[in-house]
């Protein structure tokens, strides 16, 4: 087991109000149920940003959150890391938007595109500099307003998103605790499985993109179900490995929040029984890159996560991608 260079040192999280339930798809003319819903993702509600709600204003009131519970000061963050697959504005990145929210003066910004897999690339990243001697202290934040991006007429898929943000102070480990391992991979190959077609650089943005509402999220789920279960699998393995750790040695999963059932299948597949895994996919529906440290954050806030509790982290995303992450606490 290598030597843990970098540790969360405190969490947040930040939730739009307006709570979206399963039932309500109806007043929007959407033909589906809470039955089908629930049956197929462990989805009840979500959260859904109002008007003025940005991944910006998002990232940095849970960024803010983590500061504060870390007693480190806006001046005192070296990076701010931000995950997202919503950004405010294609140019600049969302991170600087927040950077400037918090007064972070002395900090480097910059987003991570890794969609679901987001932000455990993003804590992979800040390692890495904190590692490095770049930076000593580094705000690690996942925020997602998936509501702008999803076909709100599709039904298939804008059942299954939410908006949120959850974030973490990541500091250079004095204490022998913090990240024991991590593991990143893609596979660009089957991008077009879960994409947003068009308003990139290659078609950008017009009235036929807007037309064929080429510019949201398209999905082909059951093919990304499957790579869901194989992928998140093996990235809890590699993460086993890489900390000399078995399933037994695990006290809190926390897995992307997607869907139930490919939570399940990962917690099978590594062993580890459902009391030890954590889920709140029912309450937030998917937040990509945010579920992960927003549950973390609820884990924390529940005691389910302690000093000492060693917690593995699993993600898979469009991309594909796939990542892990054991810490200790
Ligand atoms: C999307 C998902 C829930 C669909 O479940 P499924 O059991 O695979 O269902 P299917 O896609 O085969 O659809 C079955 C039927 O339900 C219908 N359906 C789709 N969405 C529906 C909805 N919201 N309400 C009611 N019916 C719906 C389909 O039209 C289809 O009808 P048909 O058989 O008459 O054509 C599931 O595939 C999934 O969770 N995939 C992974 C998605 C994911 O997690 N993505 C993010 C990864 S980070």
């Amino acid at each position: 087991m290598k030597r843990p260079v970098a540790a969360v040192v405190a969490t947040g999280r930040s939730a739009p109000d307006t709570v979206m339930t399963n039932h309500d798809f109806a007043s929007i003319g959407i033909e589906t149920s809470h039955e089908w819903i629930f049956e197929r993702s462990g989805i009840v509600e979500r959260r859904v940003a109002k008007k003025g709600e940005t991944t910006a204003s998002m990232g940095a009131a849970a960024g803010r959150i983590a500061m504060e519970r870390a007693g480190v000061q806006p001046g005192e963050v070296d990076v701010i890391v931000l995950s997202t697959a919503t950004a405010d504005r294609l140019l600049p990145s969302t991170a600087v938007d927040i950077q400037a929210k918090l007064g972070a003066t002395r900090a480097a910004a910059f987003d991570i595109s890794a969609a679901c897999s987001g932000w455990l690339y993003s804590m992979t990243t800040a390692e890495g500099l904190i590692m490095s001697g770049v930076a000593e202290t580094a705000l690690v934040i996942g925020s997602e307003k998936m509501s702008a991006i999803v076909d709100w007429t599709d039904r298939s898929t804008c059942v299954l998103f939410g908006d949120g943000a959850g974030a973490c102070v990541l500091k250079r480990s004095k204490t022998g605790k913090g990240i024991l391992s991590a593991f990143m991979r893609s596979d660009g190959k089957l991008a077009e499985l879960l994409y947003r077609p068009d308003g990139g650089a290659t078609t950008p943005f017009s009235a036929e993109v807007l037309e064929k509402k080429s510019h949201l999220v398209r999905m082909a789920g059951r093919e990304v179900f499957k790579h869901a279960v194989r992928s998140m699998s093996e990235a809890a393995d590699r993460a086993l490995d890489g900390a000399k750790l078995t399933g037994s040695d695990i006290d809190l999963l926390i897995p992307h929040q997607a869907n139930v059932r490919i939570i399940e299948a990962t917690a099978k597949h590594s062993g580890i029984s459902m009391d030890k895994v954590f889920v709140n996919v029912d309450r937030y529906g998917n937040t990509s890159s945010a579920s992960i440290p927003i549950a973390l954050d609820e884990a924390i806030e529940q005691g389910r996560v302690k000093e000492g509790s060693t917690v593995m982290l699993v993600a898979f995303g469009a991309g594909f991608t796939w990542a892990s992450m054991i810490i200790r606490f």
